[in-house]
């Protein structure tokens, strides 16, 4: 039983979608390299064991972040007093320009590589910039802190600025390279980035479509996020039956190619029946979707209709890393869209909210989110005696509380057996 161990405290996970598992002073027994199980004391057969006692904290699964964009984080909280296309314009293209300075990139990822690491999130799905070796230097970065990711050179060969541009041959080029200097790190993996269709010809997106192939690779993008950006798409590919087609005709949406698509607020009938088909993750963005005025997504019936969905910050899109904070957003605004928009789907409870930011976005990463048996064990210990209050409160209600309340920060973390801090 070799780096074998046990954790104990207040365990909380959500083993489907709305239900709230709970193990008060439970034990979670972890060998080679998954959990065993969760279990009221330590079973006879693991004594002597190595136990790690974290007393009354309580512990949930890793969150999971499916949609965010390392080199914005260096700007969040910025230009948010702008619609989805200015801002890529004024604020997103050019910041993102300043990543062809590889000192400058080392210094935003080590910035945003810090911040994540401290944070509850284990795994992440992440864009970059379309540099290649600043890029390189954000998954070295990521893998040294012991994270599991998948990061994403943007491709964009069209609609961008002199700063941010790349031809479809260095886009295409860049990429391969990138994907052989990539390939020896342990644990941080690439994945295809096409930005989103306004950014992307259809030879960029062809080729990208062969190396997907060629290398078995997961891909991830934008998709029907804001009404202005479907209309364009509408516009640019007359082809296409839907925004998601435009993928789907170079084989970069689901199916043999495992995909994220972020926001999904505007998907239509069509669309989500292909992503139910193809088992396209659906990265809901909540924040980010109100501060550049995109929408609410459906995201209850998302779930009704039994599409995979996580949760991303898109920072920075939204301006806040935590996904704690991801959850309370998308609960309080699928209470908005219940009440002006449409009545006949309830709002979303935190068991559901929990479940995408754990086991919902883990899938993407394999069995990932939960605590039950065969799962990896990505683990967050939270000390919610940081937030007194004299009211007795059930593990439930704890669980809500740090959720609602707390920064975010674990005391201690855990990403796939390891301990990080
Ligand atoms: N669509 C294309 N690029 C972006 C981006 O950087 N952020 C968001 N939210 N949407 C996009
Ligand atoms: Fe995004």
């Amino acid at each position: 039983m070799k780096g074998a161990f046990a954790l104990k405290g207040n365990f909380a996970y959500t083993p489907a979608c709305g239900q709230l598992a709970l193990k008060p002073h439970g034990i979670l027994v972890y060998e080679d390299g998954r959990v065993t199980g969760l279990f009221d004391g330590l079973p006879e057969r693991f004594k002597g064991l190595p136990v790690e006692d974290f007393g009354d904290k309580l512990i949930l699964p890793g969150l999971v972040d499916l949609h965010a964009h390392a080199g914005q984080y260096a700007y969040r909280g910025l230009g948010m007093d702008m619609e989805l296309l200015s801002w890529l314009e004024h604020t997103a293209f050019p910041e993102e320009s300043k990543f062809s300075d590889l000192a400058y990139a080392q210094e935003a990822y080590s910035v945003f590589v810090q911040a994540l690491a401290r944070s509850a999130t284990t795994r992440a799905c992440l864009f970059a910039t379309l540099h290649r070796p600043a890029t390189l230097a954000l998954m070295e970065m990521l893998d040294q802190a012991g994270m599991r990711c998948f990061v994403g050179k943007v491709n964009m060969d069209r609609n961008s600025p002199d700063i941010l541009g790349e031809t479809t041959a260095q886009s295409l080029a860049e990429t391969r390279l990138w994907l052989e200097q990539s390939a020896g790190l342990a644990h941080v993996k690439p994945i295809l980035t096409p930005r989103f269709i306004p950014s992307c010809t259809d030879e960029l997106m062809a080729g990208l479509g062969r190396i997907q192939r060629e290398f078995a690779l997961p891909a991830q993008s934008h998709l029907s996020e804001n009404l202005s950006e479907v209309s364009w798409v509408a516009q640019l590919c007359p082809n296409a039956r839907f925004y998601g087609d435009a993928y789907d005709q170079y084989g970069l949406f689901g199916g043999d190619c495992p995909t994220v698509m972020a926001h999904c607020v505007w998907s239509g009938p069509e669309e989500r029946a292909l992503m139910k088909e193809r088992g396209v993750f659906i990265a809901h963005c909540p924040q980010s979707n109100m501060n550049v005025s995109s929408g609410i997504a459906p995201v209850k019936g998302f779930l009704l209709e039994g599409q995979r969905v996580g949760l991303g910050s898109d920072v920075a899109g939204g301006a806040h890393l935590s996904i704690f904070r991801a959850i309370t957003d998308a609960i309080q605004c699928s209470k908005l869209r219940w009440r002006l928009v449409d009545q006949e789907l309830s709002a979303l409870t935190l068991p559901e909210a929990l479940y995408m930011a754990t086991k919902g976005g883990g899938a993407f990463f394999g069995q990932v989110g939960s605590f039950e048996p065969g799962y990896e064990l990505d683990a967050v210990v939270m000390d919610d005696s940081a937030l007194p209050t004299p009211r007795p409160c059930t593990l439930a209600e704890r669980v809500e509380r740090v959720v609602y309340l707390s920064d975010g920060q674990p005391c201690a973390k855990y990403v796939a057996g390891r301990r990080l801090f």
